[in-house]
């Protein structure tokens, strides 16, 4: 049987699209599939100002190849010194949608975080008055904190106290990969959401260090063990509308993901639809799929839905050992294996 899932275009609330060469390489992977997407800021240096944001949308956009209709939507990223004044300037340049707040050292390009909370306090007083969303990489960062405890303990420490003080400020909590951080959500006020990442739905701990030492498998926040993966998979599926689709592709060469020091980030994009589509379908909750992937997303952001669709095809197909990256690599998650879904082109419909 040509069994065929047919879903609003989604879009991508968490990406890491780089820069140059090497986001020239992975923006199509994006395009095909996704009308929006969510672009991190945590470029080298990173995007802390609207004119910085509005030179990366131009290089971005100038990038798309021609017949794709994709609208990159542009975060800025929080640093101590950031001005109040600069959140009314971005949110009145109609480009910007978002901040995103790493903790100083949390990870990939990280280092010009935030060191403390309170720092930002009038920016966050200014982010809730204009009503711009504050996405949260939600990790404490003290060296004595245990990796695995640093989404935990980031909710004790720094979310529920963000909460406290700021009532109106929508959050979003991105990339959960714990029960705890699910919990918080689905019982959670109307002004917070969280994104949930494919390799989190698809992945226990044991993927990173069973049978060896799996490189390819290390992202931040790390994955967890299997009653955590349950219970993500669970609210996803479940339909509940502040529940939705972030990859969090975050493209590592592969040299820098295989080394002595390797760095955090999976590489998702090439794929992205049809691995949540096996999430989804392994649940038995296909018919969700598109509110998490294609409503929830734009409803909290309080943006249109999209109105084109996509196709997904029951089909196999092997994804590629590896991606053009720049002058380097990328290696995919699922790379050399068989995925169940395959995206349609526009014209197979
Ligand atoms: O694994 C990750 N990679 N987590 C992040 O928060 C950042 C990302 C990246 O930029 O590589
Ligand atoms: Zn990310």
């Amino acid at each position: 049987m040509n069994e065929i899932l047919t879903l609003t275009r989604p879009d991508d609330w968490h990406l890491h699209l780089r820069d140059g060469a090497e986001m020239n390489s992975v923006l199509p992977h994006t395009a095909r599939q996704f009308a929006r997407a969510i672009v991190m800021p945590n470029l080298k240096p990173p995007v802390v100002d609207t004119a910085q944001a509005q030179a990366y949308r131009e290089r971005i956009l100038a990038a798309l190849p021609p017949g794709l209709d994709f609208t990159p939507l542009m975060t800025l990223y929080l640093t101590d010194s950031l001005a109040p004044a600069e959140i009314e300037r971005a949110t009145a340049s109609g480009v910007l949608f978002a901040a995103k707040l790493y903790p100083a050292g949390a990870t990939t390009n990280a280092e010009n975080g935030v060191t403390r909370l309170e720092k930002i306090y009038p920016v966050l007083a200014a982010m809730e008055r204009e009503d711009m969303p504050l996405l949260v990489h939600g990790e404490a960062t003290a060296a004595e904190i245990d990796v695995f405890d640093r989404e935990r303990r980031f909710i004790d420490d720094s979310l529920l106290p963000l909460q406290r003080d700021f009532p109106g400020l929508r959050i979003v909590f991105e990339h959960i990969t714990t029960a705890d951080a699910a919990d918080l959500v689905r019982e959670g006020p109307a002004t917070l959401a969280a994104t949930i990442t494919p390799q989190h739905l698809l992945y226990n701990r044991n993927a990173i260090l069973a049978g060896g030492i799996h490189p390819h498998f290390y992202c931040l926040p790390v994955l967890k063990r299997e009653r955590h993966r349950q219970a993500l998979i669970a609210v996803a599926t479940s339909g509940h509308p502040r529940f939705f689709l972030g990859t969090d592709s975050a493209p590592h060469a592969i040299g820098a993901k295989e080394s002595d020091c390797g760095c955090a980030g999976i590489y998702s994009a090439h794929a992205a639809v049809e691995l949540y589509a096996e999430v989804f379908d392994q649940a038995g909750a296909l018919d969700r799929l598109e509110g998490f992937a294609s409503f929830h997303g734009a409803d909290f952001y309080g943006l249109p839905r999209n109105t084109s669709l996509i196709q997904l095809r029951r089909e196999t197909w092997r994804v590629p050992e590896s991606y053009a990256f720049g002058a380097t690599r990328v290696k995919p998650l699922k790379a050399g294996e068989s995925m169940a879904w395959r995206l349609m082109a526009a014209d197979e419909a």
